[in-house]
């Protein structure tokens, strides 16, 4: 298929962002054993937008806690920027399905936190947290409290706090889950422009097929048991991106059926 490249001869040659070598993963609960993530090796380069798609229970949200630095791997190694990952740090953002916000703060409060606690002023906190929520479509909500949010305008406020910071790289684990489909498509087509304008390094999770394909310049597809990484798809598709255009539904099908799916969604 024309859409799949060997990525390695690329990113042998860049300095990559993230590197995975034989990363592995066991739970082990005394209920059991559970291989969570199994021989995983892969390296994304700076300005990738890489959608990781699979089956629940593939380890996709080890993965994304991995890289994040609150699970510590049992196996293999993960470098960002040639480091070790030594735990959280604000050069990583993340955003949770559940939005987690601080419901004692107001939304712009919630987006300046970061940068509160890297010591920035309250003007510099303000102003950036005023300009993302604009970015993101909620210019009046700025003084409002968590619970006077819809869902959708939650996430949005957890997107512009993991954004403040200007974090190298994202980490988004099912954002878009819980909403409907018009905040979804909505929101996939601000994040689109978001990264398109910071050239953010970005790791997504998805169950959505096509979400991933609107989404990504690569994706990364799991199967569970253990969880492995199964295909390394370059998608190369021209934005803005037609679900009805050949090439979206022929690379569709090639990634339902890697995921042993053999019908559409
Ligand atoms: N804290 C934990 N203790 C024990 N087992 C766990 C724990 N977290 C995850 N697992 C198991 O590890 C495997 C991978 O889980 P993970 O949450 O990474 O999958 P996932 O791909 O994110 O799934 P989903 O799409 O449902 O979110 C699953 O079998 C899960 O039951
Ligand atoms: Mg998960």
């Amino acid at each position: 298929m024309n859409v799949r490249v060997d990525v390695s001869i690329a990113s042998a040659v860049q300095r990559p962002l993230i590197a995975c070598h034989d990363l592995g993963h066991v739970y082990d609960s005394g209920r059991g054993r559970t291989v969570a993530l199994d021989q995983v090796s892969l390296t994304i380069q700076p300005g990738e937008f890489v959608c990781v798609l699979g089956p629940s229970g593939c380890g996709k949200t080890t993965l994304l806690n991995i890289l994040a630095g609150f699970v510590q791997p049992s196996h293999g190694e993960v470098l960002i920027n040639d480091h070790a990952i030594a735990g959280p740090s604000p050069e990583r953002g993340v955003v949770f399905q559940d939005y987690s916000l601080f419901p004692w703060l107001t939304a712009k409060a919630n987006v300046g936190f970061g940068l509160r606690m890297a010591g920035r002023p309250a003007a510099e906190r303000e102003a950036v947290a005023s300009d993302l929520l604009r970015q993101l479509g909620l210019p009046e909500a700025g003084d409002k409290y968590p619970f006077e949010l819809s869902g959708g305008m939650k996430q949005r406020v957890a997107i512009a706090r993991a954004l403040a910071t200007r974090p190298a790289l994202l980490l988004m684990d099912e954002p878009f889950a819980a909403l409907d489909a018009m905040t979804r498509a909505s929101l996939q087509t601000r994040l689109i422009d978001l990264q398109q304008q910071s050239a953010q390094t970005i790791l997504f999770v998805t169950h959505n097929i096509a979400e991933a394909l609107v989404l990504g310049t690569r994706l990364i597809v799991m199967s569970p048991n253990p969880g492995r990484v199964v295909e390394d798809i370059v998608v190369d598709l021209e934005r803005p991106r037609r679900r009805t255009s050949p090439a979206f539904n022929e690379l569709y099908d090639h990634v339902a059926r890697a995921i042993g799916l053999d019908t559409a969604e």
